[in-house]
């Protein structure tokens, strides 16, 4: 019997339609369209106004099912990643099964900030390939809008709203999801956290009156961590798997700023052409940038073309995944 891998056999984003540019920013907090252009690559970024995490997940999903042609009943599990549920409990996954229809779908959420999407891709691709699911929807949806402190410029700036989703399903061509590397390191929760609304420090007066419920974010901290890992575990997977940067087809980074990408492609010995960049229009949307840069390139792709996904995140978590495109 051939090995079943778990292929991404569609790819799918939403993002609201209000922008936020550099120039609209400046006239809220003290910066500059150069400024943030120059530290993070960022133009604009997407705000949604009205709804909910679900609701952008849903209308990403929606369009993918339609562009499919599968009925909603036809979904048997979904992993939504976000750290911007709709709710502490029932989970955003749930929410979404019921928004779209999925009513045969059972479905959970994975809390790995910006790299939830790998988290979550990673964990869907076993359940297609123990041959227990045969449709798995990897959703990443965050609504960073509603945990922005816009009075803070270091990371109001930063964030936006975005949701990208894929299907998987078995494949025994040898595409899909081949190997990935995760990692977490809980020690570096203090730089990159929402420090209020958990069990730890339950909403109060006091979380409120003290800003407690925004990201907060030390960035230089972060940015040397990310800078590291994201390029070292990157090349540790191309070297695990005995591949060259001429055997890799294009870097799908996590797009948090240009310079943490240009520095991974770097040292993957990849040139500038093969790397899906997109900061420019969404800004960071936490665990929904890689599914945006795959639907943004997916035109570009071609079948048994070598993928790397790579992201670092608030944990700190960080990974990536090593794919081969199957359509
Ligand atoms: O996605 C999850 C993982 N997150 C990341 O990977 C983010 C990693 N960190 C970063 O990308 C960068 O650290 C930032 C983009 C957040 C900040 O860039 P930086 O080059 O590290 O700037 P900095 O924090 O060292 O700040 C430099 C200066 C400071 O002023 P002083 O102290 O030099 O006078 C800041 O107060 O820039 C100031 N600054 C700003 N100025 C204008 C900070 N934010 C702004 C702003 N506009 N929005």
């Amino acid at each position: 019997m051939k090995k079943i891998t778990a292929a991404i056999t569609g790819v799918q984003g939403y993002v609201p339609e209000t922008v936020l540019s550099n120039e609209e920013l400046s006239k809220i907090v003290d910066t500059s369209d150069e400024w943030i252009t120059s530290r993070t690559g960022i133009k604009e970024r997407r705000i949604m106004k009205d709804g909910a995490s679900s609701d952008m997940a849903a209308a990403a999903i929606k369009g993918l099912l339609e562009k499919m042609n599968i009925d909603p009943m036809e979904i048997e599990l979904v992993i939504c990643a976000t750290v911007t549920p709709d709710y502490p409990f029932p989970s955003t996954a749930n929410v979404i099964c019921d928004k779209v229809g999925m009513k045969n779908a059972w479905g959970y959420d994975t809390i790995a900030a910006c790299s939830g999407f790998i988290y979550a891709l990673s964990t869907g691709a076993q359940f297609i390939e123990t041959g227990r699911h045969k449709k798995v929807i990897v959703v990443g949806v965050d609504k960073m809008t509603s945990i922005l402190d816009y009075q803070d410029r270091t990371t109001c700036v930063i964030f936006g709203d975005g949701a990208g989703a894929v299907l998987l399903e078995p494949n025994e061509e040898g595409n899909g999801v081949i190997d990935f590397i995760l990692r977490s390191d809980g020690s570096g929760r203090q730089y990159l956290i929402q420090p209020a609304g958990g069990s730890a420090l339950p909403p109060s007066h006091q979380t409120i009156d003290d800003r407690m419920h925004y990201v907060k974010q030390e960035g230089k901290a972060v940015f040397k961590f990310a800078v590291t890992n994201m390029a070292e575990v990157s090349a540790e997977i191309m070297e695990k798997n005995g591949l060259t940067s001429d055997d890799v087809d294009w870097l799908v980074p996590h797009q948090a700023n240009l310079r943490i990408i240009d520095a991974t492609a770097d040292r993957m010995g990849l040139t500038k052409d093969k790397v899906m960049i997109n900061i420019q229009k969404y800004g960071n949307t936490t665990a929904g940038t890689l599914p945006l840069c795959l639907w943004d390139y997916e035109s570009q792709l071609k079948k048994g073309d070598t993928l790397i996904l790579s992201a670092f995140g608030g944990g700190f978590t960080w990974g990536a995944v090593y794919l081969k495109w199957a359509y």
